[in-house]
């Protein structure tokens, strides 16, 4: 029986616990949160152990812990978890540091513990049959993939004043690109690559000045293997945008819902093709087979070391006005 940690039981962690408990010869046995309320309702659910402090669960023999707080508190609790040795799946952002995403990954190197991070971008099926289309060449070599994700503001105001304030504090959070974009980030990078430079634009547009976070970030990246990516997000946009697409030297992709629309260079024919994620398991069964079979983890530590560096390269554009390079 593989036994799990909940670290933060928060929203989230409400998503892990329910697909959690679909895994065979798997259970949450113990849960920890400075919210003894919060851990105790989720640990009644599985007759777990309730902590208030998550040194205090890693004393106890479970085999792996979901992290599922605030990113600010990612780097400590990964580095003690792994120092435990415990197995560990981390939420993203890793952390809002790169000194720190380092000395985490150093930690789990050390340890040889496995380490998931959060991401979607192998479980969004549209996403990933557009990434596994183009891989098999189906628009040609790459000139543009686009992601914009624009959502409205209200969610910041509503965290004002509650346990989830840490959202609308820069310092806390890392603002609408680290925290949120982080996914986007990372199916980019997963269609173009390696990052040559980014140009990027940053900015506060939120009146209200208890809310710290950046609000709207844009920037353009261009990828060591040719071709470029356009990345903007807004928490700012009343009527919610979403947009994603490529375009190749052959053909161009669009995502549509759960399908992506193919068209050929110079063709008015379209093809619709149902989206279908590559991995079949949820991202909390892979995490438990990667345990129990000692395979690699998808969405390893190492690629949410990279994610970072390229979003705190965007964070340095907008700073200096600079394009910046990527070593
Ligand atoms: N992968 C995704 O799609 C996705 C979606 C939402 C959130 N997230 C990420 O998950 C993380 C948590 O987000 P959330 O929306 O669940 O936040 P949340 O505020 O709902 O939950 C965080 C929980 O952590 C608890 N907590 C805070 N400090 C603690 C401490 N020192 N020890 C133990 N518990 C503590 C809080 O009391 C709260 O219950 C963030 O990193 C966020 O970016 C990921």
């Amino acid at each position: 029986m593989l036994k799990i940690g909940i670290i933060g039981a928060g929203s989230i962690a409400h998503f892990h616990e329910e697909h959690i408990t679909k895994i065979e010869d798997c259970k949450i046995s113990a849960v920890c949160d400075i919210r003894l309320d919060a851990a105790q309702e989720m640990a009644n659910r599985h007759g777990a152990e309730v902590y208030r402090d998550y040194q205090d669960l890693l004393k106890s023999d479970v085999d792996a812990v979901y992290i599922c707080t605030p990113p600010h508190l990612h780097k400590e609790m990964t580095i003690a978890a792994a120092e435990a040795g415990k197995h560990i799946f981390v939420e993203k952002p890793l952390t809002l540091s790169y000194e720190d995403a380092l000395a985490m990954k150093k930690a789990v190197d050390n340890a040889g513990v496995k380490c998931q991070v959060g991401y979607v971008v192998h479980y969004r099926p549209s996403e990933d049959t557009a990434r596994r289309l183009f891989e098999d060449g189906q628009i040609g070599p790459l000139v543009a993939v686009w992601d914009l994700r624009m959502s409205d503001a209200s969610f910041l105001t509503d965290a004002i004043g509650t346990y989830r304030d840490w959202l609308t504090d820069k310092n806390r959070s890392g603002g609408v690109l680290i925290e949120c974009m982080t996914h986007e980030v990372a199916w980019l990078l997963s269609i173009g690559g390696e990052v040559e430079s980014v140009y990027a634009n940053i900015s506060y547009s939120n009146p209200d000045k208890r809310i710290t976070v950046d609000d709207n970030s844009w920037a353009m990246l261009n990828f060591k293997e040719g071709g470029v990516g356009i990345l903007g997000t807004s928490w700012s946009n009343p009527l919610g945008v979403m947009n994603k697409g490529l375009i190749g030297v052959d053909g161009a992709m669009g995502i549509e819902g759960e399908s992506v629309v193919v068209g050929a260079r110079n063709s008015d024919s379209r093809q619709v093709i149902p989206g279908e994620p590559d991995e079949k398991l949820s991202k909390q069964a892979h995490f438990a087979k990667c345990i129990k079979e000692n395979l690699p983890v998808r969405n390893p530590i190492g690629e949410a070391v990279y994610n970072l560096k390229i979003m705190l390269a965007m964070h340095e554009s907008s700073e200096t006005g600079q394009i910046v390079y990527i070593d």
